[in-house]
């Protein structure tokens, strides 16, 4: 398999970056570990952020700068903020193009909705199912577009010569064999890795940082990894989020006695923090839907009414929605120029899986979608233009691939004494308990020489259930990212944003920079 243009992942990133190199003319292809529908933009259910300012309250581009690097609490990126903001109403426009029917206004512009962190109704949307509005949209394109689609195929490593990206490996899950695709660039839009926080996330399972892990291995840094946003609203007991769409159109938190304990709207690491402290005095904490009006909830919040009644047997018109803070976003990835490039030529890291400093130490609600459309369009064009300038392919050194192909080997046997499934869940818990909404210095420790001995035991292990070599994949990948996680956490002696240390509760000027995190580190 030879390409201008990889693609690694089928968000809203991947799909828009997939889609115009195609319409550039590049020969692209779009690789998704399993199907196109399993990527958290699907999960996005809110809305998307643009500053059209179609709501009358004088809305526009600078504020969005300025609130969206406010939000990052001094350490985003400017230059990549700016290009964000600026660039974010022609990406919802080419969405618009791309058939997405977002909701209107009676004059028909677009219905924007007021989200956390923001004075102004910035956020565009499709009722509560944004994301599957444009996601569906943007595959029909793929397939209109013939695009070439590689299904059930999880990225193992990058190959690269003499410093320059030549393509990547593959494990194919149908032949569970080792698969190489040649590219002239690459993108990678894998994700981020809140699956790591199993049982306490609202991600996917497939969001296991796997672009973060191969570019550690690849001699990449990993910049700001400590920064985990926590949504407030997940359904207790579940992992379905209660969109923040849900507080836009007027719900409420309230404590068991039905008071109100913190302004809703502020951004998501304030309302995580005010909600986390109820539930260490015991309390219980809710959404209240119930002076919502009926048919705002029956138009504007129809896949939490519907989602709550199956999974609740609850009526969010009469009953409190129980509700528990879960892992939802992850600012930090593999660090990138303030487009996507990085220190391999001819590799572009985007969306959760890089950094490009748009984030800071805290995203908004909506913000992830739009940067999706903007660093997607964006890479593409940057990724055909280094494609171009190589007159060949970079070539393959077939050790790469001999390796991969004996670990691949050494899974197959060692799989049948492993439970990744539970080791999974263990990690999940430790990361929630040690790496979660509140830190200190012993709990990272602890979490850090936990992960470790896990990863020793990979070797000698006779646990009594058998894993298959995707979960075993995974499970070095997400060592290697929790680990990464934890020792950037140490890192940072200070609260900043979505990183709380209860050692370090306040902002230090000291750390007004990235914490960056190699492989030797670990
Ligand atoms: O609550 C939500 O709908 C999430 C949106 C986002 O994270 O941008």
């Amino acid at each position: 398999m030879k390409y201008d243009v990889i693609v690694v992942g089928s968000g809203i990133s991947g799909m828009r970056a997939a889609i115009e190199a195609k319409e550039l003319g590049a020969n692209v292809v779009l690789i998704t570990k399993s199907s196109p529908s399993a990527n958290n933009s699907f999960m996005a259910k809110g809305g998307i952020n643009a500053a059209f300012g179609n709501m009358g309250d004088n809305d526009n581009i600078f504020q969005h700068i300025n609130e969206t690097l406010k939000s990052s609490v001094d350490i985003g990126n400017e230059e990549s903020i700016r290009i964000f903001c600026e660039q974010a109403p022609t990406a919802v426009r080419e969405l618009v193009g791309y058939g997405v029917a977002f909701s209107r206004l009676d004059n028909g512009k677009l219905a924007q909705r007021p989200f956390g962190g923001s004075k102004f109704k910035r956020t565009i949307y499709a009722s509560d199912e944004t994301g599957p509005a444009i996601m569906k949209a943007l595959y029909d394109v793929i397939k209109e577009n013939e695009i070439d689609i590689i299904k059930n195929h999880m990225v193992m490593n990058l190959i690269t010569k003499n410093n320059i990206i030549s393509g990547i490996t593959l494990f194919d899950e149908e032949t569970q064999k080792v698969v190489v695709c040649e590219g002239k660039s690459v993108i990678l839009a894998t994700g981020g890795f809140a699956a790591l926080y199993k049982n306490y996330t609202s991600n996917v399972k497939d969001a296991t940082g796997d672009g973060i892990a191969m570019g550690l291995r690849a001699g990449l840094k990993a910049m700001n990894l400590e920064f985990v946003q926590f949504h407030p609203t997940g359904l207790e007991g579940t992992n379905f989020l209660l969109s923040e769409a849900a507080r836009a159109e007027g719900g409420k938190l309230v404590d068991e006695n039905g008071e109100s304990f913190v302004d809703e709207l502020n951004t998501r690491d304030f309302v995580t923090r005010a909600i986390f402290k109820e539930m260490q005095k015991g309390n219980k904490v809710y959404l209240d839907l119930r002076d919502v009006a009926e048919d705002v909830i029956e138009t504007k919040l129809t896949s939490i009414k519907k989602r709550v009644y199956t999974l609740k047997k609850l009526d969010p018109s009469k009953d409190l929605i129980p509700i528990t803070p879960v892992a939802h976003y992850t600012m930090g990835g593999i660090q990138t120029d303030v487009i996507g490039k990085t220190s391999i030529k001819g590799l572009y890291i985007i969306g959760e899986a890089g950094d490009n400093g748009v984030n800071g130490a805290n995203r908004l609600g909506g913000n992830s979608l739009s940067q999706g459309a903007v660093f997607g369009k964006i890479s593409a064009y940057e990724a055909i233009k280094f494609a171009n300038k190589m007159k060949k392919f970079n070539g393959v050194d077939y050790y790469d691939v001999t390796k991969d192909i004996h670990f691949v080997e050494y899974l197959q046997a060692r799989a049948q004494y492993v439970d990744a499934n539970a080791l999974r869940n263990e990690i999940g818990q430790i990361m929630f308990e040690k790496i979660g909404i509140i830190r200190t210095e012993d709990d990272l420790n602890t979490a850090l020489e936990r992960f470790k001995q896990i990863e020793e035991s990979i070797g000698t292990r006779k646990d009594d259930k058998p894993s298959n070599v995707k979960s075993m994949l995974e499970l070095f990948n997400i060592l290697l990212v929790a680990k990464a996680v934890a020792k950037s956490a140490l890192l940072r002696e200070e609260s900043r944003g979505s990183h709380f240390r209860i050692d370090y509760p306040e902002k230090d000027r000291k750390f007004k920079t990235n914490t960056l995190v190699s492989l030797s580190d670990l």
